[in-house]
């Protein structure tokens, strides 16, 4: 069975330097050459739910530009849908990220048209699941929450309105972004910890734990937008929780052995062979 999957998020370009270290607040570090990479949190889970099986259609706003013709063409090549292609006003949102050795990674979004993504009156309830997550404006935050099944990431954290999250099948979050959420008010939380694998609680209680493969890491940008993409597409295909976690957490851990957000997300095949050398 093909799971149809809509995604209402971000397309962005990331613009990638790697360094040695992280700068520290007020310090001025030398890096490497620019890189120029696909991403934004809505691209990349477009993408990686397109590898893991799924039709996807990818709801997001790109300038009138360059850029966003570039990633038009480069979401394409992934066997991803654009659902709004209307241009705007705004430039084509960009990120600007730093790697540092080991994978680890610092980044500042300047969304530009992404803010104003509007879905218009786009039938989100056609999908079997919808992933959202918050690169993007309140108004399209709550055009997803009429979807049948919202998977809500809430990455990167700023306030969410409280039906968006009221209406999420599942609210996926890392550490640092679950310190804000009541996880015993939620009907179905994820917390990824990268390394440390995933959990799994329904209203605060623990259901399902997952571990991810050790992997040589590279770059970490974009692990848990495969995440929150590849979890949702395992839910929509009938996986009970924690088959559909370590499918995630798995998947996430491929994800980060090259470089670039859309760089190494894996394949069906690969989650698949990966899982069933783990049992
Ligand atoms: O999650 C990684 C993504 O965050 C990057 O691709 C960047 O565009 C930012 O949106």
């Amino acid at each position: 069975m093909t799971v149809s999957v809509g995604v209402v998020g971000s397309a962005n370009v990331d613009l990638v330097v790697r360094v040695a270290a992280l700068p520290r607040r007020g310090e001025t570090v030398l890096g490497g050459d620019v890189e120029r990479s696909s991403g934004g949190k809505g691209a990349n889970q477009a993408v990686a739910a397109a590898a893991a099986g799924a039709k996807v259609t990818l709801f997001a706003r790109l300038g009138d530009d360059e850029s966003g013709r570039w990633l038009a063409s480069q979401l394409a090549a992934r066997g991803v849908t654009l659902g709004v292609t209307r241009a705007s006003a705004l430039p084509t949102g960009v990120a600007l990220i730093t790697v540092e050795e080991g994978g680890e990674n610092a980044i500042v979004v300047a969304p530009g048209a992404n803010a104003e993504l509007d879905l218009g009156d786009s039938d989100l309830r056609a999908f079997d699941v919808v992933v959202a997550q918050l690169e993007v404006g309140d108004r399209a935050l709550r055009q997803a929450a009429a979807a049948r099944r919202l998977v809500l990431n809430v990455a990167p954290s700023r306030p969410v309105p409280p039906e968006v999250l009221a209406a999420a099948a599942v609210v996926v979050a890392n550490e640092t972004e679950a310190e804000a959420l009541d996880l015993a008010a939620l009907a179905s939380a994820v917390v990824t910890r990268g390394a440390a694998g995933a959990v799994h609680y329904r209203h605060g209680r623990e259901v399902a734990r997952a571990i991810p493969p050790a992997v040589d890491v590279v770059d970490t940008v974009g692990a848990g937008d495969v995440f929150c993409a590849t979890y949702a597409v395992r839910l929509a295909a009938g996986d009970d929780d924690a088959a559909a976690l370590r499918y995630a957490v798995t998947a996430g851990a491929l994800a980060t052995r090259a470089r670039g957000a859309q760089g190494a997300v894996p394949t069906t095949e690969e989650v698949n062979r990966w899982l069933a050398r783990a049992s």
